[in-house]
């Protein structure tokens, strides 16, 4: 007989029908009652067996994790706690599981520990209901910019140019390490390696992007990215990853105004169709929060939260304004930043940004116009302000709890002055003809942004750490799986 998913008897109302289910035990009580699960939904379906009829070897391996088939009636069910339940005819074990081994026991387990077990923790309803919301915002982005026109890129993963500025780089080489080939100088000779070049995963497919937005107009690409930091955070993967939109002819108002649509769009799409896993995770954020101290809890529950985020605007406010509301404010006057801010210039940590968002404005902030000297190359030049500061056209979008969440621009579509700015931060601009050559023909003005995916995933399930909103989290020391 075809299985049927669980999600779907769940919601069924045609009693007495025959129905097969296929899933994992959770618990099996009073030797009658199994709660099946087969991850279609977070919650179980109850398969009453009738011990008196059933063999008894049988019953012994109905443990937690055991693989299962029943067949047998939907009926209403008598108990409390669930609405429908199958009345077994047929029961096989599928695949069985050693109580005494299976590192999975029907409790609370913490995320530390089942992040050492994350090939297991897929079957737990916590990474159920996280891996959930994580398909759904995938496909909500996918489906926004369809309907926006937008066409979907694949930027390449190895990459030949080093020169993006973006950060730490993993090298990608056929070389025999133990067998170096080298120049006469004592330098690795790269034209015996695979590309006949030295090539590297990419951190950013915003370079490739710009070249498909200047013949397509409106592009994004959504893939993994990779960075070699050494950054141990809540925030940081070594692998994420990033939906990269670029468009010609936006300048950065339109630029904000899109991401602004996006992030509201998806979040949206994440309350309208992940209902049973958003409360849930709700659940889940308040009892954490327990644990801690009454004011660092949040005023808000997950989903008032995210309700709150499509009800506002963000506030848009350059980073000068930024760092005058930061040097007046009473963590930096008590010195309670563990950076104080005493200049312009200097670039913000996230405790400010969380300052900003969390306790100033009490909402998402795009922040935009920050210096030059700590941006990328690639961004539009402002004029020099009155006192002579010079400024680009940067913006970052800040979420509560989360810091930076999205990292744009406009970009130089002026030939001389990209130039000029890369031969000043030594950035290679022989080596980077080829993206040049859209400032050589045809340039016109244009903007983009990357949306880090796994802390847009983070806000909206709720969850504390980011390695526990990708299947699989790559970090420092741990390639695990
Ligand atoms: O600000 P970033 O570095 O911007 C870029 O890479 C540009 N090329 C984007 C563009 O304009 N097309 O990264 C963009 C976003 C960040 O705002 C953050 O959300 C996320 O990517 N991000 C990370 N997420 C997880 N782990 C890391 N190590 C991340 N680094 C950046
Ligand atoms: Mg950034």
């Amino acid at each position: 007989m075809k299985r049927t998913k669980i999600k779907d008897l769940l919601n069924a109302t045609e009693f007495g029908q025959q129905v097969t289910v296929k899933g994992w035990v959770r618990t099996f009580r009073n030797n009658q009652f199994i709660a099946i699960n087969d991850g279609s939904s977070i919650n179980n379906i109850q398969a009453v067996v009738d011990f008196t009829s059933t063999d008894e070897s049988l019953l012994k391996r109905l443990t937690t994790g055991a693989a299962v088939s029943v067949t047998g009636e939907l009926v209403e069910s008598l108990g409390k706690g669930q609405r429908v339940e199958i009345k077994v005819g047929q029961l096989e074990i599928l695949g069985d599981c050693d109580a005494e081994k299976y590192p999975l026991q029907p409790k609370k387990h913490s995320l530390e520990f089942l992040r050492e077990i994350a090939h297991l923790r897929f079957r737990t309803n916590t990474f159920n209901a996280v891996f959930k919301v994580r398909n759904a915002l995938a496909f909500a982005i996918h489906k926004f910019f369809n309907e926006q026109g937008f066409v979907y890129m694949h930027s390449p993963i190895i990459t030949g140019s080093d020169a993006e500025g973006a950060g730490e780089m993993f090298r990608v080489t056929t070389i025999d390490l133990d067998n170096i080939p080298r120049n006469e100088d004592g330098s690795v000779n790269y034209k015996e390696d695979f590309f006949g070049k030295s090539t590297n995963l990419t951190v950013s497919g915003q370079l490739e992007g710009e070249l498909a937005a200047l013949a397509f107009g409106e592009i994004y690409t959504f893939g993994p990215t990779f960075r070699a930091e050494n950054s141990n955070t809540t925030r940081h993967l070594a692998e994420f990853w990033m939906i990269e939109p670029e468009m010609a002819f936006y300048d950065l108002n339109d630029n904000m105004d899109l991401a602004e649509s996006l992030l509201k769009y998806v979040i949206r799409y994440a309350l309208d169709n992940c209902g049973d896993e958003l409360e849930f995770l709700k659940g889940r954020l308040l009892e954490e929060e327990k644990q801690k101290p009454q004011n660092e809890r949040s005023d808000l529950d997950l989903i008032s939260k995210l309700n709150f985020c499509l009800e506002n605007s963000f506030e848009r406010i350059t980073y000068t304004e930024a760092i005058n509301i930061l040097k007046s404010s009473k963590p930096n006057q008590k010195k309670q930043f563990k950076y104080l801010i005493e200049d312009w210039g200097a670039d913000l940590q996230s405790e400010h940004e969380r300052y900003l968002v969390e306790k100033h404005f009490k909402k998402p902030v795009i922040l935009t116009d920050y210096p030059a000297d700590i941006k990328a190359f690639y961004m539009k030049q402002n004029d020099a302000d009155d006192q002579g500061r010079n400024t680009v056209r940067a913006m970052d979008i800040l979420f509560p709890g989360i810091g930076e969440i999205v990292g744009g621009s406009q970009r130089e579509e002026v030939l001389e002055k990209l130039e000029r700015r890369m031969t000043e931060m030594h950035i290679p601009v022989e080596e980077m003809s080829w993206f040049l050559d859209t400032r050589r023909f045809g340039s016109v003005p244009h903007s983009g942004f990357g949306l880090g995916f796994e802390r847009l995933v983070l806000f909206v399930t709720g969850m504390t750490n980011i390695r526990d909103v990708i299947p699989f989290p790559r970090t420092p020391k741990n390639a695990e799986f």
